[in-house]
């Protein structure tokens, strides 16, 4: 891939409206130090040292898109809680236009307590239940209202993403991308680009089966008249299912923190796509940005600084693995 090409691609990001529509997430970390057991219990004593707060679930989609330039909304819920303020205020640090509904349920929260880069424990607080009444209104007439040019779904199944909030979306008539699970299938029918993991495409078609990657993915796109899929697979990259299937491998140097890849990776297929990259750029890209983040520590997002830099090395890695000369 060359610099020029990719840079006039994140050039095209910047004229790009995104509205990512789903469930937002606050991701805690509570850092500190291990020295001893309690005298209470059998469990370690941990002293916190520190703490951090990032974007998660719709949250961390929107975030990487902004961070690669793109003008970014996000549509979704939060409590009437200090966490859900924060989270508020987090989205608007980031240049994301918020139009978030106020709910009578908690923001949902992931609090990971981690030593020496290990997580020792993780708290959920949350309520998964249909958005309804006032919230749900409040939703539809914000994606009925903000114009944009794609939408992006962020499922995690806790409760924004329902047959109305759907249906509103479908009628906006624009390029819609789905990050999905499986409990709401049916809700994806016709979409423009889908990306589930592997186990999530097992769930969507047929658990039980030993039937290839390859086999359940085209009998997917096929019963729910997709235009695109790409599956995530791990550690082995990803496959894109079109008029033909091809396999990305996976690109990442050293893996420290998986949270949040499928985010970068929804954010920036969609995002180069629609930028003018074919799909087989997309994947290639994709699989650059979230292997940049799959090293990092917790929820993290991918910059275009760092693109531009991950390419400019295979290509050197490139040049040298065929015997050619590196200046
Ligand atoms: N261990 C790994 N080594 C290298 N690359 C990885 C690894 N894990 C994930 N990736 C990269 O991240 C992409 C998405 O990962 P994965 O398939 O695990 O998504 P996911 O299960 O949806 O993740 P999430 O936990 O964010 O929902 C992969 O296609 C690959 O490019
Ligand atoms: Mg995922």
């Amino acid at each position: 891939m060359r610099r020029e090409e990719v840079e006039r691609l994140l050039r095209n990001i910047k004229d790009l409206k995104v509205l990512v529509v789903g469930d937002l997430m606050l991701d805690v970390y509570l850092h500190g130090k291990v020295e001893r057991i309690s005298p209470e219990a059998p469990v370690p004593v941990v002293e916190v040292v520190g703490e951090e707060f990032r974007l998660g679930g719709a949250g961390n989609v929107a975030s990487n898109l902004a961070s690669l330039g793109a003008e970014t909304y996000v549509v979704g819920v939060v409590g009437e809680d200090e966490r859900g303020e924060r989270l508020l205020s987090m989205l608007k640090e980031k240049n994301i236009k918020p139009a978030v509904a106020v709910d009578r349920r908690p923001t949902t929260e992931k609090i990971r307590i981690v030593s020496r880069s290990q997580q020792l424990l993780r708290i959920d607080r949350e309520e998964r239940r249909k958005v309804e009444g006032k919230a749900l209104r409040f939703i539809r007439e914000a994606v009925a209202d903000i114009e944009c040019d794609c939408v992006i779904i962020s499922d995690y199944a806790k409760g924004v993403i329902t047959e109305e909030v759907m249906e509103e979306v479908k009628r906006k008539g624009v390029f819609f991308a789905v990050d999905p699970r499986p409990v709401n299938r049916e809700l994806y029918r016709g979409a423009n680009l889908i990306t589930p993991n592997e186990k999530e495409l097992r769930d969507m078609t047929d658990p039980l089966s030993e039937e290839s990657v390859e086999k359940l993915g085209e009998r997917f796109k096929e019963e729910m008249e997709l235009e695109t899929l790409v599956v995530t697979r791990g550690p082995k990259g990803m496959t894109l299912f079109r008029e033909e299937i091809k396999h990305f491998p996976a690109k990442a140097k050293e893996v420290y923190d998986v949270t949040g890849a499928g985010d970068t990776v929804v954010a920036s297929l969609v995002a180069f796509h629609l930028a003018g990259a074919d799909w087989d750029t997309a994947c290639e890209l994709a699989n650059v940005c979230a292997g940049i983040v799959v090293g990092e520590f917790g929820t993290a997002v991918v910059r275009p600084a760092d693109i531009l830099r991950e390419i400019e090395l295979e290509k050197r890695e490139g040049l040298r693995g065929e015997g050619g000369r590196v200046s």
